[in-house]
């Protein structure tokens, strides 16, 4: 590997909420115990980004900053380049982040009382952003087939008809399912949401993070009229851990649409600018990090292989789900024939396991784990022997 995949930085007192957590729920934990929850890294950010950014330093100062035209040709570069999507400057927004953006699109697209549409179990924020600004959820649960998921449609479809439902997130690929949506999914998507003025907020921080053998497809790329009734958000923040630089962008391709987020956005802050640092790290990232990308799925996809290798030989009754896209392994521990409580007890107190547990993700997560596989390899190896001697008492 030309890259550092191996260095973890301890991070204590940093202000990293994963961290903290673990630290206040077991301050006894070990030297080579760290937190595989929340989505960001723990590995040391590639060094053109480190190089970049001190650079810009040397020969800045740090007051407001707009998107510049290189940040957007920089951003429309990388579309094309990894996705083959040919994406405009003119349709970016940038936004502080992309649950800022899905929650602004509740906002600025529905009114109190209006449906949208998940398809659960999903990232959590976006329940919370339908909950906390009074719309109505209109629950789509995937469909569990052998090990992935998929969409039941016509569940799907009949729920756009309601004249009530007015939006749909749609995350892809999918967290915590880690799927990614084939064509002819996304085709099928489109059709129904446009028959039925369903309008699309397509969620694809985690789009770059693809696994061997797998496709994805920016919703967007595949008609104009898809195109044409969508929001597409991306970010840097997964792809390169730079969550805490709050950099992302809403591409609205419809002009109407543009202009009303526009306006939304205004309202909201009379001066609604991002990060000068964000744009920076973002820009450096899309143009000259694409070699750090690859072999970082590289180690992502060794975490997983290993993981799925150790659980089939050595507790077979947990279910590995196919990790399509995403670092977010998703794991059905139902098996074990333990309450789902009582397994986050024993990971926490007893094998020095951090997962995100999987009922936060909803009721279907109840007894899944989702494992965050953004790490050097040998903080898995250290875990999964905890993880044997831990349960060796409970399992049988
Ligand atoms: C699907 C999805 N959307 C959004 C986010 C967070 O986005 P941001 O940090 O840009 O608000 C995450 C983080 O895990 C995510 O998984």
């Amino acid at each position: 590997m030309k890259y550092d995949f191996t260095t973890v930085y301890k991070r204590y007192g940093c202000g990293s909420g994963k961290w903290d957590e673990m630290q206040r729920e077991n301050p006894n934990v070990g030297e080579d115990v760290i937190p595989f929850s929340v989505a960001d890294m723990e590995f040391v950010e590639a060094p053109e980004i480190v190089e970049g950014l001190k650079a810009f330093l040397d020969t800045t100062v740090l007051g407001y900053a707009n998107a510049t035209d290189s940040y957007k040709e920089a951003v429309c570069a990388w579309m094309k380049r990894r996705h083959n999507w040919d994406a405009k400057p003119e349709w970016i927004l940038p936004s502080h982040g992309v649950v800022d953006a899905f929650f602004s699109a509740i906002k600025c697209y529905t009114n109190e009382g209006d449906g949208v549409m998940l398809l659960t179990p999903v990232y959590y924020p976006m329940y919370i952003g339908i909950k906390v600004n009074n719309r109505v959820l209109v629950d789509c649960p995937l469909v569990e087939r052998g090990d992935t998921y998929e969409i039941d449609f016509e569940d799907f479809e009949k729920k756009a008809k309601d004249p009530n439902t007015k939006l749909f997130i749609l995350c892809s690929p999918h967290n915590p399912c880690g799927r990614v949506w084939t064509k002819e999914e996304l085709e099928r998507i489109g059709r129904i949401c446009n028959e039925n003025h369903v309008l699309v907020v397509d969620d694809e921080i985690h789009h770059d993070l693809i696994m061997p053998g797998h496709t994805h497809y920016v919703y967007a790329s595949l008609s104009t009229e898809m195109e044409q009734n969508c929001l597409v958000l991306t970010a840097p923040s997964k792809t390169f851990n730079l969550a805490g630089l709050q950099t992302s962008n809403i591409f609205v391709p419809n002009e109407a649409l543009r202009r009303e987020m526009e306006a939304f956005l205004k309202r909201g802050s009379a001066n609604p600018k991002c990060n000068i640092l964000g744009y920076k790290a973002c820009e450096i990232a899309y143009s000259s990090c694409g070699e750090w990308l690859d072999e970082c799925i590289q180690v992502i996809d060794e975490n997983r292989r290993v993981i799925t290798e150790f659980m089939a030989e050595n507790f077979p009754q947990i279910r590995v789900c196919e990790l399509q896209a995403t670092y977010l392994l998703w794991m059905d521990w139902n098996g074990l024939g333990l309450d789902y409580k009582e397994l986050e007890r024993i990971n926490r107190q007893e094998a020095g396991l951090f997962y995100d547990e999987g009922y936060i993700f909803g009721a279907q997560g109840e007894g899944f784990e989702r494992w965050n596989l953004a790490c050097p390899t040998s903080y898995v190896v250290a875990a999964l022997k905890r993880m044997k001697e831990a349960y060796g008492k409970y399992v049988k």
